[in-house]
């Protein structure tokens, strides 16, 4: 499969991307072809919902930014990962941004699943950014493989990592 990583964490060598590796590591184990984009560090900006899109932009979004080269990734997959660190309780606002700009597409054209990957400081505190995703991916027509979370007490603990590498893995 072809699998796409939108992780929407900035932090380099974060916890984010830790997870995001271990289970790209995995994959590739298993021969599928992965590809990471690092969200936050792309100028990405918010839907204008002027619905261009739906009109004379046919599917095309007038923002002309760093999105432009995520679609044609988005519409190539076979599986999307979001990646993100949980800021008050919802994803980052870097990849909301993203998600957001799917609007111009609706839903991915080929990507039949999907998987979520979080970090945060403390535990349980994903409810919002699991719901989001879990009603997002029905939308989407995708199918939830699975969820890893870390706290501060397993964040790049080797058992975690393991975790998402086995993720990765069992695909
Ligand atoms: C703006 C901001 C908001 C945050 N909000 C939460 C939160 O609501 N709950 C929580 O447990 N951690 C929160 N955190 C902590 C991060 O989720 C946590 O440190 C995470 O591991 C960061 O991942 P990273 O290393 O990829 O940046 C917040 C951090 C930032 C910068």
């Amino acid at each position: 499969m072809k699998i796409l990583i939108l992780n929407g964490s900035p932090t380099p060598n974060g916890n984010t991307i830790a997870l995001a590796n271990a289970f790209k590591e995995g994959a590739e184990s298993k021969g599928h072809d992965v590809t990471l984009v690092n969200v936050a560090h792309k100028n990405i900006k918010g839907c204008m919902a002027c619905n261009f899109c739906h009109n004379a932009g046919n599917g095309t979004c007038v923002q002309k930014d760093d999105m432009q080269e995520i679609y044609p990734l988005i519409q190539d997959a076979d599986m999307i990962v979001f990646a993100s660190p949980i800021y008050y309780f919802i994803m980052s606002a870097q990849l909301e941004s993203v998600i957001h700009r799917f609007y111009a597409i609706n839903a991915p054209e080929k990507a039949k699943y999907s998987a979520l990957l979080l970090s945060s400081y403390s535990p349980n505190v994903y409810t919002g950014a699991i719901a989001q995703y879990k009603d997002m991916i029905a939308y989407m027509g995708m199918t939830d493989r699975g969820i890893v979370t870390a706290d501060h007490t397993t964040n790049k603990t080797p058992e975690k990592l393991a975790e998402a590498r086995a993720l990765g893995e069992s695909l």
